[in-house]
Order: C-alpha cells, then structure tokens, then sequence
C-alpha cells in the first residue's frame, strides 16, 4: 500500500478515516502541497503581524512595508495556488491506490464530522480573504506613495525625487500629477509600472530619463484639479539677481512684473499669459523635435470655431519625428513645476546674495564654476573632493597663506557647492548641469528653449500677422 498510508502519523488506521480526511489529510504530505500550506501559513501569520504593526503605527519602515504589502501576499497567494496543484498532480496515484473514491467524496450535512469540515473552511477563508483585503488597501496606498515612487528605484528616481523635495510641490504626491484620477489611468500607470520595473532589474533605461515625458496625461486632468485657469488674476512681481566674475559684490537686479493674466472684468476677455489655456481658446502645435525645443505649425482655435494657422520657412522635422498636432496646456510652459534643478551661474549667485558664498574673497566666483564645472565620477567622489578643490583653486590664486587666514569661510563656500552639486548632478543618471531646462521666460532661448519658440517674430500667418515680441506684453519693461 502506499506510503501515506502507513506514515499517516497521527495514531489512527486508514479504515477509521473518511474519504475526505485522507484526501486532506494526504494533500499537505506531499512535498508540493506541504509546501503551499506551509507558505501561506507562515505568510499570513507574518501578515497579519505585519498589518498589526502598520496600523498601531508600531512599525513605519518602508522597506518592512514593502515586504509585508507586496512579498508576503504574493508568496500567500503562491502557497494558496500549490495546495489544490498538488491534488491535482498526486489524484491519479491516489485513484490508482483506491485511498480516495468519488463515491465517498460527498458532502453530507447530517454528518457532523462535515459541517466541522464545512465550518472550518468558511472561517479559514473568511480569514484569508479579510488579510488580503486590508492588504491589497494598504498595498494600493503604499505603491501610490510618493515615497515609493521617489525610493524604491532610488538610482534611477534619485534626481527627480531629490528635485521634487525641494519645490513647491514637494507635499503633492506623485501620483497627482502622473496618473491622476480614474480607474483608467490608473490601471495604464500600474502595467507602465510593471514594465519600468523590468527595465530597472534589467538596466535597460534611458540615462538621462527622456524629457518632455510623451505620454504625461494632458495637464487638464492633473494640474487643474488643484489650479484652475479661471482663477488667474493680475500680475506677480519676480525679482532676477546676478552676478558677474568682474563683480561679486554689487547685485544687478532686475524686477519684473509678469502679466499672469486672467478675465478681464471689464471686457471679460481672457488675457495675458494664461490666455494660451483659457478654456475658450485652444493652441495646437506641432513639433519639429522630440525635445519640443522647435515648433512649426501653430493653430489657434477662438471661440465659435475660427481658426488661424501660423506656419514658419523652415518647417523640415528632425530625422524620425513624425508630425502630431499637440494641444498646448500647462506643461509647454511649466515643464519643471517640480523637477526642478538649478542653473550653474544661478546658484552660484544665489550662494553669493545669501553670503553662503563669501563675495569679499576675490575670484570666488569664477573658482566656484571651475569647481562645479569638474565632472567628478560619483557623487562620492564629488563629496570627498569639492572643499578640496575649492581650497585648491583659491591656494593658486592667492597663495597658501590666505587660505590659512580664511580656511573657515572657503571650507563653508565649499560645503554651499556641494550642496548646490548634490541638488544637480548624478553621474550614473548622466544628469548634470542643464540637462533639464525650463520653459518659462527666455533665458535659454538660444538653446530653444522658453515663450520665444513660438514669440520669434517669424511664426506667420497668411496675412502676414506674426506671434510678437513685444516686451510689454508678458511683463513691464525691465
Ligand atoms: C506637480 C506635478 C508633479 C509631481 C508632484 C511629480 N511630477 Fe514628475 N513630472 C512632472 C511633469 C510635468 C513632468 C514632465 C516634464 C516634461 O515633460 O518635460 C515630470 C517628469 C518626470 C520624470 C521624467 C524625467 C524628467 O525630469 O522630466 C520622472 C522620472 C518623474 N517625473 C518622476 C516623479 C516622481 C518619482 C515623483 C514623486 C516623487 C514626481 N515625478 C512628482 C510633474 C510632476
Ligand atoms: C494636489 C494639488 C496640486 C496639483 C495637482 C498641482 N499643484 Fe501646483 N501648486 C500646488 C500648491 C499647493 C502650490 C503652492 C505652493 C506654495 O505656495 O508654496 C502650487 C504652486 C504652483 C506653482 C507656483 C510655484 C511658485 O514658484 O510659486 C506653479 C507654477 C504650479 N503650482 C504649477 C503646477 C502644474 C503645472 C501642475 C501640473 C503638472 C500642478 N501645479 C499641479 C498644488 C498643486
Ligand atoms: C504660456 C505659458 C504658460 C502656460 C501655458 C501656463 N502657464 Fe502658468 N505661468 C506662466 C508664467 C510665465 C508664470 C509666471 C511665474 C513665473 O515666471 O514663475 C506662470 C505662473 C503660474 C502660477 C503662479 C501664479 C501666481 O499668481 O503666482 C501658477 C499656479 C501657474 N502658472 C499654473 C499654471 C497651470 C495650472 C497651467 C495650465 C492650466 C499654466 N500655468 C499654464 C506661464 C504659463
Ligand atoms: C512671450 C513673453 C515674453 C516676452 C515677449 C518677453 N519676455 Fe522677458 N520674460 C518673460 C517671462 C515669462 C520671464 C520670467 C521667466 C522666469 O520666471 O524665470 C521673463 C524674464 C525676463 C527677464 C529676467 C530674466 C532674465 O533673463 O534675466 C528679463 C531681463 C526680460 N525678461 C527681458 C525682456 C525684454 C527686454 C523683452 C523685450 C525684448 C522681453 N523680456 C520680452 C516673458 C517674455
Ligand atoms: C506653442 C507656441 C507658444 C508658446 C510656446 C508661447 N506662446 Fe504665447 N502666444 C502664442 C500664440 C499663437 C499667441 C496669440 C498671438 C495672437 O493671436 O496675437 C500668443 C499670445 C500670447 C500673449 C497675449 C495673450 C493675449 O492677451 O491675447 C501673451 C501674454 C503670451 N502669449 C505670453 C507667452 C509667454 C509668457 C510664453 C512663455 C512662458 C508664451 N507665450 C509661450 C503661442 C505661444
């Protein structure tokens, strides 16, 4: 007879057993089913632990939230799924030996030893199922998490995470303006998800991450759940301040009034700069490269349906890139609202406004860029090296005697830099000055970038109307 039989262990011989303890009683004795119900007991009971912990607050460790949301209920299910497979492989040999028959697996509600069995199964189930829905709830929260966006792939999200920390929006989440609401979306960010995980575990990634990202939701669904077009109003003052190498000590600044715009309460026409998303007008584009950095066609839609078409002479898209009308929204002009990473000369100066920089020590300025211009390997590297250098390079220009004297306020410029270097710059992500620019305003104009790829006076329509320049439009003169 088979080995079941005779292992059976607990003392009573087969004849006293019915059909279904002996198929239950067989199933977790086969390697394969003392297998599944191992994993899903052992799981569970961490589970439940682990959920105990979650929600008393005993236990916030993300990675210990990882394995309990994400490890445990998949290697649950896993065990849950061999128990019924490893009746499914052993029911032929159990046939064969006679141990079990069809005839008696029958369930009998007048026999007591069946309800027990009928009993047991609906509480052990009503348990199961109770874990994996406080699971599956507390796992949706956790992976829409910004923390587990930012950290869980921390070497290829550690630039965007780093610059999302410190703008404005460091306490919206990710998914807010990544997926949004709706089922829909939802479901599309999670299969991507799956998909950049592979990547990751493969190393198969773009380094840099490609920007513009080509299929952000439109920032209808996004941004204006929080922002919305209608309640722009009146004007923000900015304030631009620089520095030159010939002069570190006197800032030139410049104060511009922005016309943000918003209706007009007189004519209740939308004006100024966020008339481009007003929804009475719709600005189409289309691009000539994948950076969006030059435009061709642009069409404007009015209300009642009048268009107008500007075109440019030379409309030749780069190599590849098909034509696509793209409705412009928010993110043509905000493209970094939270990613956002300094220029080189702008931190600099900033360091010198806010004296973290000392500007009484001559040249500091032009040092600090030779500093943060030097491509170090890894940010390691970088951490070790950038004090030194500076001390270095301010050795060679005043001699070492100086540098004694003012050890103390190069060594803080020096930690300002490799603050400034951290915020900046990741070799392994080829992440590093420029890289990322924004479009608001017309600093890196020459690069394509800001309001003049479309305000370049050449954008013409057929009548021979043009997308201006005019200073006075999106801000008072400086
Ligand atoms: C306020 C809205 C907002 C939030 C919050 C936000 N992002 Fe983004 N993110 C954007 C926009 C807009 C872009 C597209 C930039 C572009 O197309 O040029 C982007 C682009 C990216 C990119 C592509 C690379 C790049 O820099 O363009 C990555 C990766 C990214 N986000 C990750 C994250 C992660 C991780 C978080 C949370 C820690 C996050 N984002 C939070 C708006 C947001
Ligand atoms: C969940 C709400 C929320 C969403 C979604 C959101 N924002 Fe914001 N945004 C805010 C809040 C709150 C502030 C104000 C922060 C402050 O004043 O410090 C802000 C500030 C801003 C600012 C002003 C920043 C500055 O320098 O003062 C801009 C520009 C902006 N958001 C653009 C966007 C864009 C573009 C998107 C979509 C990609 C977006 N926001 C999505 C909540 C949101
Ligand atoms: C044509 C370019 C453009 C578009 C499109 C655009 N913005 Fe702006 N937005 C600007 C500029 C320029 C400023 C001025 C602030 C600055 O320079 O930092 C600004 C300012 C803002 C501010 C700060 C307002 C204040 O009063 O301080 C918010 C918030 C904002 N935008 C959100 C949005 C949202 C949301 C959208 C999409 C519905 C959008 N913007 C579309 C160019 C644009
Ligand atoms: C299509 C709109 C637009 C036009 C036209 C325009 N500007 Fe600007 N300008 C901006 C915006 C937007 C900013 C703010 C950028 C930011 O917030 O970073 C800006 C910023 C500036 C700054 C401060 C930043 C810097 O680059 O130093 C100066 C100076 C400036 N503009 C000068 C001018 C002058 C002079 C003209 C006329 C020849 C002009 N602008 C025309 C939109 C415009
Ligand atoms: C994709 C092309 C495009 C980009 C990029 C763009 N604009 Fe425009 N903008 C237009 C068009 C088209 C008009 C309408 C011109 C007309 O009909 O006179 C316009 C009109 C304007 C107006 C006048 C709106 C009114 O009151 O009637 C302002 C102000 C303006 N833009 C500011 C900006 C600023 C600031 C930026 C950069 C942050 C910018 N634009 C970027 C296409 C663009």
């Amino acid at each position: 007879m088979s080995d079941q039989q005779q292992n059976n262990g607990d003392g009573k011989g087969d004849q006293e057993l019915g059909a279904w303890e002996r198929l239950l009683g067989c199933t977790w004795k086969t390697p394969l089913g003392f297998l599944g119900v191992g994993l899903t007991t052992v799981s569970i009971t961490l589970i439940i632990l682990g959920l105990i912990g979650h929600l008393t607050g005993l236990i916030a460790n993300h990675y210990f939230a990882i394995f309990t949301f994400l490890f445990l209920p998949a290697m649950m299910l896993f065990g849950l799924c061999l128990i019924p497979l490893s009746c499914y492989f052993r029911r032929k040999k159990w046939f064969k030996d006679s141990l079990i028959n069809t005839e008696h697996l029958k369930i009998d509600l007048a026999d007591k030893e069946h309800r027990k069995g009928i009993l047991l199964f609906i509480v052990l189930s009503v348990v199961n199922i109770t874990v994996l829905i406080l699971v599956a709830y507390e796992g949706y929260h956790f992976t829409d998490s910004s923390y587990f966006c930012g950290v869980v792939c921390h070497q290829v999200m550690d630039p965007e995470y780093t610059a999302y920390q410190r703008s404005p929006h460091a306490k919206v989440s990710c998914v807010s303006c990544h997926i949004g609401p709706g089922a829909n979306w939802y479901v599309q960010a999670k299969l991507s998800g799956l998909r950049q995980v592979k990547a990751v575990i493969d190393g198969d990634f773009n380094r840099p991450i490609p920007a513009p990202v080509e299929h952000l939701r439109p920032a209808r669904d996004t941004c204006e759940s929080c922002h919305w077009p209608e309640k722009f109003h009146g004007k923000r003052v900015k304030e631009f301040i620089s520095f030159t190498n010939d002069n570190q000590t006197d800032a030139d600044t410049q104060e511009i009034s922005l016309h943000i715009g918003g209706r007009n309460p007189i004519t209740s026409e939308f004006e100024g700069i966020h008339w481009h998303v007003s929804h009475d007008i719709k600005v189409e584009y289309q691009a000539l490269d994948e950076k969006r950095t030059k435009i061709g066609k642009i069409k404007v839609t009015r209300p009642g349906g009048v268009t107008e078409e500007y075109s440019i002479a030379d409309e030749v898209p780069e190599e590849g890139v098909a034509l696509k009308w793209r409705t412009m929204d928010c993110i043509d002009c905000h493209n970094r609202p939270t990613h956002v990473y300094d220029g080189l000369e702008e931190v600099i100066d900033f360091g010198l406004h806010s004296r973290k920089i000392n500007p009484e020590i001559a040249g500091i300025r032009e040092d600090s860029m030779s500093v943060l211009k030097t491509e170090y390997s890894s940010r390691d590297e970088a951490a070790e090296k950038i004090v030194e250098d500076l001390l270095e390079h301010v050795a060679k220009r005043h001699g070492n005697e100086f540098v004694a004297e003012h050890e103390k306020e190069i060594v803080v410029s020096g930690s300002f830099l490799l603050e400034a270097y951290l915020n900046n710059v990741w070799p392994k992500m080829k992440v590093t000055w420029g890289t990322y620019r924004q479009h608001l305003g017309h600093q890196y104009a020459d690069d394509g970038y800001g309001c003049f790829r479309c305000h370049d006076d050449e954008h013409e329509t057929k009548f021979g109307k043009i997308i201006g320049q005019d200073c006075n439009m999106c801000h008072d003169e400086p």
